[in-house]
């Protein structure tokens, strides 16, 4: 007995490892994700930091505490786009020096950093979402690459095709390295991209492109578009409902490989109100479930001192709405050896007076 069960655990620990098996993978499992062997709705945070992090122990610390929240989906930035090299110890993932080819950091203040998230994440039974390119020209961007090719505008990025070439090898430089990795809740193409003066087939192509290509490479883990959810049918008429940017929020959610949708919401920058927010979960949860998928509420966030009535809220509306699958505020803070993560004032720091509506401590989830 006691023998019998020492060696299917061994053939178990055999199998994650050596195997090349995907089955602890997250996945899709009707409207909501099964994630290692148990479906339910899940919460989740942004810390876009994490991999940016000098010091290995303060990445440990954070993931250390969110497992203890019980978060259990966090999304960090998967790019780090710079036009000039940092001093050393600077973590950057892709350099565009201009007269020189881009260059793919794969060293220890590189792509090393993310492994180290990834395989820490993984550790803890934490799972990653993981963005290729930002759509602000934080940490690069698309801007970045644009400027690199000679070209002026942000939108250009889409139709340059050296930048989609650069963009397609970044994807597969981060994807070949934890390919096997069960954290990798899923990949995903842009953190909101947007398209200014754009065709709303231009970002719908471009997304379809892509996560074929991305599927081409690694077809076991999912694949997300990262977009605010722009476009959609529905509303009240308010400008996050219209193509603004190019978005096309059914368009990108039917595409085949797109694994679900994502959407985002905030208040103090899209001019409307807090209670505006409740309809705008529900249509992306209704346009989910006509595309046949999950959505996910990928980021959202309130600039009030006193958070939580409002998150409370948002949170228990998600979670009892069909069509909702996890959503994940922005953003996580922390006390690290650096002091506090960065505070952009939608920040919840842990144990501070929001602190319960960010994690485990919030109201009734189910
Ligand atoms: C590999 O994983 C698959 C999928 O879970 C499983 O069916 C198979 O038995 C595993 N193979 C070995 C040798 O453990
Ligand atoms: C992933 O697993 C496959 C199958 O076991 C193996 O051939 C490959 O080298 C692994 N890749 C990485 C990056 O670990
Ligand atoms: C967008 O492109 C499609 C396909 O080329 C075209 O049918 C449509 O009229 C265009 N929309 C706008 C607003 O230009």
């Amino acid at each position: 007995m006691k023998s019998a069960v020492f060696l299917s655990l061994a053939t178990a620990v055999a199998a994650r490892l050596f195997n090349g098996s995907h089955s602890n993978f997250p996945r899709v499992d009707g409207f909501k994700f099964n994630i290692d062997g148990k479906t339910e709705y899940f919460r989740g945070t942004n810390a876009y930091w994490l991999p940016f992090l000098a010091k290995s122990e303060d990445i440990d610390l954070t993931l250390d505490h969110m497992a203890e929240a019980n978060l259990k989906v966090v999304r960090v930035w998967g790019f780090n786009d710079v036009g000039s090299i940092p001093t050393k110890g600077t973590v950057w993932f892709q350099s565009f020096i201009t007269g020189s080819e881009p260059v793919i950091n794969t060293g220890p203040d590189g792509l090393q950093k993310l492994d180290y998230v990834i395989d820490a994440a993984e550790k803890r039974g934490i799972k990653l979402i993981i963005p290729f390119v930002n759509n602000w020209e934080d940490y690069g961007g698309m801007a970045q690459y644009v400027r690199h090719y000679g070209g002026s505008l942000p939108s250009e990025w889409y139709g340059s095709e050296p930048a989609q070439v650069q963009y397609r090898k970044y994807i597969k430089a981060v994807i070949s390295r934890r390919i096997n990795s069960s954290a990798i809740f899923a990949w995903e193409l842009a953190n909101e991209p947007r398209c200014q003066g754009c065709n709303t087939t231009v970002i719908a192509e471009w997304a379809a492109k892509t996560s074929k290509y991305i599927k081409s490479l690694d077809p076991h883990h999912m694949v997300a578009a990262g977009d605010e959810g722009f476009g959609i049918a529905g509303g009240d008429g308010a400008t996050p409902y219209l193509s603004v940017d190019g978005g096309d929020f059914k368009a990108l959610v039917e595409i085949p490989d797109i694994d679900f949708g994502t959407f985002h919401l905030y208040p103090d920058h899209w001019g409307i109100d807090a209670a505006w927010g409740n309809t705008w979960i529900q249509n992306h949860a209704k346009a989910c479930i006509a595309a046949k998928k999950p959505c996910v509420f990928e980021e959202y966030g309130m600039m009030d001192t006193d958070k939580c009535p409002t998150l409370e809220g948002w949170q228990r509306l998600s979670s009892q709405t069909p069509g909702m699958a996890g959503d994940m505020y922005w953003q996580y803070g922390d006390k690290l050896s650096i002091g506090d993560t960065a505070d952009d004032k939608f920040t919840i720091y842990r144990n501070s007076p929001n602190w319960k509506c960010g994690t485990g401590k919030r109201a009734s989830a189910q």
